[in-house]
């Protein structure tokens, strides 16, 4: 609902909003660290969401933004056009400055938001693309949502500076009920899938954040992988362009660590391809299995997992459940369960293994593919 957003900035600026939006967080089924490297990614939308409230700024200033939210209840007043702010008010800067490149950007320039949110930080739900697709929806309504998708990932990747995909941006703005996102990152291809299953999302309380950290790390490794990998083949634009039959070859011409990044690359865009070819044809134990291998490839190849992510994955699959593997970035975050609907045995196994390890619990709900970002009456 976005009557908190709303009423957050009639609380804070004593006037009512002009426009205001919201944008689901995400999880990703499979198709990990594929999407910066051209490949296919498979994620759904998920009931949390984050909501944006925005009106102009005081009269008679240009330029300004003031921007307040639940978690950081102190106004932030900044010059956007002069200083990118740092923490949550760049996204918001970030598209700011996006839509201003192409001469989109409302009341002057001078912006009053205000934002609440349920999509947890720094858990791997994509609470950065939420705001950022968000803000942009409430600016600018009228895009269409690939636009709303490009305008929030450029906020991030070239003005925030996070080394992201377009993955998350993308299915916040795209998502739809009961479906996940076939999205292929290089050609743009878009397929709904219906997706129904029980899924559960367990939260491992560990906390990462992105515009540090491994993805930065591993995307060079991937670049680097690739301009060794052009000597073989000079026409390779995309890693997980190279072809999958020809993984020896690669083999041959990599050193580690780039020779198991770029394996789990090229074995992860095929495995997502295939899984959901399964997927759309009904069948959910294969496609599990292959949440499996995912988590597998990222854990050993990728090194992207962390010891929480992996306690949760063995137990389900000790319980007896469909599929598992972390999501998102990793390194910490959450991890999906698929199980089947009458299944009672996995939820208690992964609380027991997880308290037992770490002597803390780690919360568990059931999540359901939503709707993608639009705008709310104010
Ligand atoms: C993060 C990035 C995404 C994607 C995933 C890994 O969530 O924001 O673009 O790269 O990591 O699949």
């Amino acid at each position: 609902m976005p009557r908190p957003a709303i009423e957050l900035f009639q609380k804070t600026f004593g006037t009512t909003p002009g426009a205001a939006a919201s944008a689901p967080g995400r999880v990703n089924l499979i198709g990990e660290h594929t999407d910066y490297n051209g490949g296919p990614v498979l994620p759904i939308a998920i009931a949390a969401r984050t909501n944006a409230a925005i009106g102009p700024g005081a009269p008679g200033e240009s330029g300004v933004l003031e921007a307040v939210s639940t978690r950081y209840p102190i106004v932030s007043r900044v010059k956007w056009q002069e200083e990118l702010p740092s923490g949550w008010v760049a996204y918001v800067a970030g598209v700011l400055r996006e839509l201003w490149s192409f001469e989109a950007v409302p009341f002057d320039g001078s912006v009053r938001v205000a934002i609440t949110s349920d999509v947890p930080i720094g858990a791997g739900l994509s609470s950065s693309a939420a705001l950022s697709v968000a803000v942009a929806k409430a600016l600018a309504p009228n895009l269409s949502a690939r636009q709303v998708a490009g305008v929030a990932f450029r906020a991030e990747h070239d003005h925030v500076g996070v080394r992201c995909g377009v993955m998350d941006q993308t299915i916040s703005a795209l998502g739809k009920p009961d479906h996940a996102l076939l999205f292929e990152c290089a050609s743009l291809a878009a397929t709904q899938i219906p997706f129904g299953a029980r899924l559960l999302l367990v939260d491992t309380g560990k906390r990462h954040d992105l515009s540090r950290g491994g993805l930065n790390e591993r995307r060079a490794e991937c670049e680097a992988a690739v301009k060794r990998l052009k000597i073989e083949l000079p026409e390779l634009q995309w890693l997980a362009s190279w072809p999958a039959e020809w993984l020896p070859r690669l083999k041959r011409a990599l050193r580690e660590p780039l020779r198991s990044r770029a394996v789990h690359v090229v074995s992860e865009t095929a495995r997502t391809r295939f899984a959901a070819q399964l997927l759309q044809q009904g069948k959910l134990r294969q496609f599990g299995k292959l949440l499996y291998e995912s988590h597998e490839s990222c854990r050993r190849l990728y090194e992207c997992s962390s010891p929480e992510l992996d306690t949760v994955v063995s137990a389900a699959k000790r319980a007896g459940a469909l599929g598992a593997r972390l999501t998102g970035a990793g390194w910490g975050g959450a991890a999906i369960v698929l199980v089947n609907k009458t299944d009672q045995k996995t939820v208690p196994a992964i609380q027991r293994a997880f308290e037992g390890a770490y002597g803390r619990s780690a919360p568990i709900s059931e999540v359901k593919a939503s709707a993608g970002a639009h705008t709310e009456r104010v």
